[in-house]
């Protein structure tokens, strides 16, 4: 494929209005929302923690989301050439490399479990998951099998071939077709799960906020999470911005994904509490729970199979939305960098990504998953390096950027008056004082 990058205007690719919506909030929604956030949430108590976890949503992640944009559209380029031009100072393209790296290395964590949903999908249709009844088992005899790789690759195989295709027919297609068909399959989903016995119970744990139950590691949990969940601080968005349309509003962009995102965190968790209660499943459970609760609700209705089925099909289809998203950061970068073509960018980093991607799933619950340095095995040390570490830092880099460097940042969203002053004391103030909170807190300093 011919290079799309021109020397001066930067990529010439773009998304329709629509396109880009959808594709922005198929970034965000995914493994984030199902998998992570209802963990996050079960092991910090529930309802208070998701309140804080909106809090965090508007107050940083939403501000940090229009930055990212701006920045992506006015850069017309991937994190490094964008920061460098609005900065004007070649260095600060180091600080938009952290970006790439951040992308490209929770894509090997992220495929990983990926995988697992489509395992889990086409065991739920053909009906073995539920020959036993003891779901615990049944996760880690498959984590620890070779079926992880398998399913891992036919990810990466998917998102390539997505991806080679570009942004209009490959990325905004795709993305137009699976988000709306998420959102039906998991309403059909949330009828079920709102009429079982354990209902009352698990909405009142999801929704009731007990604050007795936050700490401040709560507090920096859910900000980290917020970040996740809407793809900022690794280059995502803003590389999907660059491929927005002059007239686009930013700021209308922002708020749809904001509400596309909290949206498909409540569901998921209204689906996955009274579910966890119903069944006797400890909310707390941590990484498995999706995995480990909802086949019992499956097997326990009726068309289970299927609906458990759709169900992992569909979050499969969410998690390869944002794998997507993740793939076009390193890509973009490649493409500009050194004018390769879109298949032959494509093509090496996959390949790149899999080299590292394959001993982590086996750190998954596989035969690597004893092997730790400093306590952590590799799958737990690049999802704590990326999440509380690289992310913060790159949402870091923007706020100071748009806060403080870049003029233009406020022309570029369109805000006025009195918005216009509340996202810029977001961006100078509270976000950048908040996300050093967390790495004080981190480093053991405070
Ligand atoms: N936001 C995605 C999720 O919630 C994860 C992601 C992060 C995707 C960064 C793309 C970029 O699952």
């Amino acid at each position: 494929s011919p290079s799309t990058v021109d020397k001066k205007a930067g990529t010439t690719e773009r998304f329709s209005s629509a396109g880009f919506i959808l594709a922005a909030i198929g970034s965000s929604v995914g493994l984030g929302n199902m998998w992570k956030f209802t963990y996050v949430t079960g092991q910090n108590g529930g309802g208070a923690f998701f309140l804080l976890f909106i809090a965090c949503l508007f107050i940083v992640g939403l501000p940090v989301l229009l930055g990212e944009l701006a920045v992506g559209r006015a850069g017309r380029g991937d994190a490094v050439i964008s920061f460098s031009k609005l900065s004007g100072k070649k260095w600060w393209g180091a600080l938009g490399f952290v970006a790439v790296m951040a992308a490209f290395l929770v894509m090997t964590f992220y495929s990983t479990i990926a995988g697992w949903t489509l395992h889990y999908a086409v065991q739920s249709i053909s009906g073995s998951l539920f020959e036993s009844t003891d779901y615990q088992a049944v996760y880690d005899a498959f984590t620890a099998s070779s079926a992880p790789i398998w399913w891992q690759i036919a990810i990466f195989v998917i998102t390539g071939i997505v991806i080679a295709k570009g942004i209009s027919s490959g990325i905004e297609k795709f993305n137009k077709i699976v988000i709306p068909g998420l959102l039906i399959i998991l309403v059909i989903m949330l009828v079920r799960t709102l009429t079982l016995d354990g209902a009352a119970e698990g909405i009142r744990y999801f929704l009731y906020p007990d604050f007795s139950q936050l700490t401040f590691q709560s507090a920096l949990e859910a900000l980290g999470l917020a970040f996740f969940s809407l793809s900022l601080g690794m280059g995502a968005m803003l590389t999907y911005g660059a491929y927005v349309e002059k007239h686009q509003s930013l700021s209308a962009a922002t708020l749809a994904v904001g509400a596309g995102d909290l949206a498909y965190a409540l569901i998921a968790g209204l689906i996955i509490f009274p579910t966890t209660f119903t069944f006797g499943i400890a909310p707390n459970a941590g990484p498995g729970l999706v995995f480990v609760a909802l086949p019992a609700a499956f097997a326990a209705m009726p068309f289970g199979n299927l609906f458990g089925g759709l169900f992992f099909i569909l979050l499969a289809i969410a998690a390869i939305t944002s794998c997507l998203a993740l793939i076009e950061v390193p890509v973009a970068y490649l493409m500009r960098k050194y004018g390769h073509g879109r298949t032959k960018a494509t093509v090496f980093v996959m390949i790149a990504m899999y080299v590292l991607a394959l001993p982590v799933t086996l750190a998954a619950g596989g035969v690597l998953t004893d092997v730790t340095f400093a306590g952590r095995n590799l799958f737990d040390w690049l999802d704590f390096v990326t999440s509380n570490i690289m992310l913060p830092l790159g949402g870091l880099f923007v706020t100071i950027l748009v806060g403080f460097v870049w003029k233009g940042a406020g022309e570029e969203t369109g805000l006025k008056g009195w918005w216009l002053k509340a996202w810029l004391f977001s961006m100078r103030y509270i976000a950048p004082i908040l996300i050093v909170l967390i790495f004080l807190k981190y480093a053991g300093i405070i």
